[in-house]
């Protein structure tokens, strides 16, 4: 199986298994009978106590829930009715019907941009969560639904003028931010199974730290493994000494960040900082270092440029965390001040590169002229047929 046919399975697994859960979330706030199968399944996933106990969503948020259901309603089912709809977007016989493309499209950013308008409601309206995180929590939702709205806005725009390489990078962004729900969900799961004593909201909170690297890198490289690489040209020359260069800007920020981390409390687990950050940022940097080289040996250097970017990104993604853990600690205190930085600090250089390559891949396909533009993304595979039928006409 190919990386962009696996990546489309996990998306649609996790926007449809999710759709239940998420769908169904609030109506326990209006009847009390009604089903509660995310509290259910944590339950027999991990434990009651995980699920209901100290330090759960429940125990923490239920009563913020009861008093802003309305909110919570649109959101919940506004989201998950959203992710659902963009898995249409992938399948093979809608590619060929535009009109169904855009109507589907247009529905999708409806609901989507509901779902966020109720995120901020709530935001706004709900006091923090009191606990371990909760302010650095907080934060991240804020910047999260600025960054997803934002995302489909640059993809709308670029639509109208015809820029289908830009207009599917930036939906690809938005709907990787949308995927956060469902995935945040599992990793608390996943974590609260690997370590029995850990309370929800502390594997939320490294849950989400390693969101704020996964969900910009899956948008990242889903662009990366959809763009045209099989042009040869030649590679800059000084290739190989960006590559240890930024190696060791990832080093030192490392250095750094494990330094902000190690006079915390106790309360702070180690996988605040390795599964929250440094794990998933290593694994990215690899990743992006294993494509430039493959596609500098390959004399391919358009592509290389792209990957040597997004490396570059990978590797500031650290040290921008380490920096925001330094301006957040006076405003959120020791513990919630580290966490924003993991939480808001890495995505900020891996979104940059993003659309530094989004620019130049748009720039150069604009350049072969507008029939070159339509053959090149039709040519890149699983979304580019999709999108080809959302240029105006
Ligand atoms: C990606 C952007 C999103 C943002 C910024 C966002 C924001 C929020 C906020 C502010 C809350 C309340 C959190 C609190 O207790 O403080 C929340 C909870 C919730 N959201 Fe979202 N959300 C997003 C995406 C989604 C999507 C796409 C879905 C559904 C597919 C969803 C489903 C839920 C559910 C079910 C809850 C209840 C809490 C729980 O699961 O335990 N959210 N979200």
């Amino acid at each position: 199986m190919s990386a962009r046919r696996l990546g489309l399975a996990v998306v649609v697994v996790l926007a449809v298994g999710y759709f239940p859960l998420a769908f169904t979330y609030s109506w326990q706030f209006f009847d009390t009978g009604a089903p509660r199968l995310q509290d259910a399944l944590q339950s027999s996933a991990v434990s009651h106590d995980f699920a209901h106990g100290h330090g759960s969503v429940v125990a923490l948020r239920a009563e913020d829930y009861r008093s802003h259901r309305g909110v919570m309603l649109v959101h919940t089912s506004a989201g998950a009715l959203a992710l659902a709809l963009a898995t249409l977007q992938f399948s093979a016989r809608l590619r060929h019907r535009p009109g169904v493309h855009r109507w589907v499209g247009r529905t999708y950013l409806l609901l989507m941009g509901t779902s966020m308008a109720a995120a901020y409601a709530f935001l706004v309206a709900a006091p923090q969560i009191d606990h371990f995180g909760g302010t650095a929590f907080d934060l991240q939702l804020w910047v999260l639904a600025g960054s997803t709205v934002a995302s489909a806005v640059l993809a709308l725009v670029a639509v109208r003028r015809g820029d289908l390489v830009s207009h599917r990078a930036w939906i690809g962004m938005n709907i990787a931010f949308m995927l956060t729900a469902p995935l945040l969900r599992v990793l608390w799961v996943g974590l609260g199974r690997l370590d029995h004593g850990i309370e929800l909201m502390v594997a939320l909170d490294v849950g989400a730290s390693t969101l704020g690297v996964v969900a910009p890198a899956a948008g990242a490289l889903a662009l990366l493994l959809s763009l045209d690489a099989r042009r040869t040209s030649p590679v800059v020359p000084h290739a190989r000494w960006q590559y240890a260069g930024a190696l060791l800007v990832s080093l030192a920020g490392s250095a750094w960040l494990a330094v902000r981390f190690a006079p915390l409390p106790d309360e702070v687990p180690g996988a605040s900082l390795w599964v929250g950050h440094l794990l998933p940022v290593t694994g990215f940097v690899l990743v992006l270092l294993a494509g430039a080289l493959r596609a500098a040996a390959a004399d391919r250097g358009v592509a290389e440029a792209r990957w040597r970017t997004l490396l570059w990104g990978a590797a500031l993604a650290t040290p921008s965390a380490a920096l925001t853990t330094v301006l957040a600690t006076p405003v959120h205190g020791t513990v919630d001040g580290f966490l924003a930085g993991t939480m808001v600090g890495a995505s900020g250089p891996i979104v940059l590169a993003f659309a530094l390559v989004v620019r130049a891949a748009a720039g150069s396909v604009g350049a072969a002229g507008a029939v070159g533009a339509v053959g090149a993304v039709g040519a890149v595979g699983a979304g580019g047929g999709a999108v080809a039928g959302c240029d105006r006409r």
